[in-house]
């Protein structure tokens, strides 16, 4: 029985503990800044509630899982109270195992694990986090230690290169949150031309839950359809005309840019799905061309 320990009780901890402790690895102990969330956070779990110092003086093997800001002030409270150096990974996508350097000064091994889930509440952790993707990278004991934990929980643990970690974190946002970024610009085009604003979310959701199952189908280039696979260049080239004019004047990029950067932004990503599926160098050319920003705030 491999007994770690848990500095953090958000819902990343708390659901991580509540499934680690169910599989193999019993959470010996839970911390919080509030003495409340960590009475909180030990009674989801069902462990003990302590304070940061007495994590790292237990030194036994630890996920560290607290809002990322906080993260060195935390290594560094493990790290001024602990015995004999151990493993700890922490949660965090956009740092490196480097942000936890004061355990690392101390002899641990450290490292990151995580989650590429969307975690609200400890409840959705525990039901997504099983099956989940795991960004993993570090020391060799601290990626062993997380390799192991991802297994248990039945997870799929991923490499990351340990300097790239904002760039994978990117990635995450763009693939993660920039769903409701999207939702959220073609909800308002559409109330812009017309159609009811409390009708737009659901007149978008079958299309856009469509087009999700479709983009991570086996032959998902294939199923792509519209302007840019057609190679339609006169479609394109209205809906930048659309975009960058509001009752036929051009307007600046401040008052509705950002729908034409974004929509010239997708169409290039686009652009190389549809090339990769055979689209006529002269067509996908002239789409570009049409897409090069910026051509608003000046002549539509
Ligand atoms: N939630 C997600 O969807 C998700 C997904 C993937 C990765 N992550 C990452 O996992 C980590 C934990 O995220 P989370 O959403 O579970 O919880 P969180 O809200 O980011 O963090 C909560 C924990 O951090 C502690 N904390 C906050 N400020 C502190 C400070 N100044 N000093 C010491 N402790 C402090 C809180 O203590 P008190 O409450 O007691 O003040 C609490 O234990 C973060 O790095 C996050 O980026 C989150």
């Amino acid at each position: 029985v491999a007994s770690i320990a848990i500095a953090g009780a958000g819902p990343v901890a708390q659901s991580l503990g509540w499934l680690l402790s169910r599989s193999g690895y019993p959470v010996q102990a839970v911390a919080s800044r509030s003495r409340e969330r960590a009475e909180q956070g030990a009674a989801f779990i069902g462990t003990a509630p302590v304070g940061y110092e007495d994590i790292g003086r237990l030194s036994l093997p630890t996920i560290i899982a607290v809002t990322d800001a906080a993260l060195p002030a935390v290594a560094a409270r493990l790290a001024s109270a602990t015995g004999a150096p151990a493993v700890a990974v922490h949660t965090c996508g956009v740092h490196g195992p480097d942000v936890l350097q004061p355990l690392a000064d101390k002899g641990w091994s450290v490292g990151v694990m995580h989650p590429l889930q969307t975690i609200p509440t400890p409840e959705h952790g525990t039901r997504s986090l099983p099956g989940a993707a795991f960004g993993i990278g570090g020391a060799t004991d601290a990626v062993a230690f997380a390799s192991a934990l991802v297994g248990a929980v039945g997870g799929r643990a991923i490499n990351v290169r340990p300097d790239a970690f904002p760039l994978y974190h990117a990635a995450a946002v763009v693939a993660g949150n920039g769903i409701f970024a999207l939702v959220e610009a073609a909800s308002a085009m559409m109330a812009e031309a017309g159609v009811e604003p409390d009708e737009v979310r659901s007149v978008l959701e079958p299309l856009a839950r469509t087009s999700l199952t479709n983009a991570f189908g086996p032959d998902g280039d294939h199923r792509l359809t519209g302007p840019v696979a057609r190679g339609d260049t006169a479609t394109v080239g209205a809906h930048m005309a659309a975009l960058i004019t509001r009752d036929g004047r051009a307007v600046t990029v401040e008052q509705t840019g950002e729908r034409a950067l974004l929509y010239a932004a997708l169409t290039s990503w686009l652009l190389r799905i549809a090339r990769r599926r055979g689209l006529a160098a002269t067509s996908t050319e002239s789409i570009a061309a049409l897409v090069r920003i910026p051509s608003h705030g000046g002549t539509p």
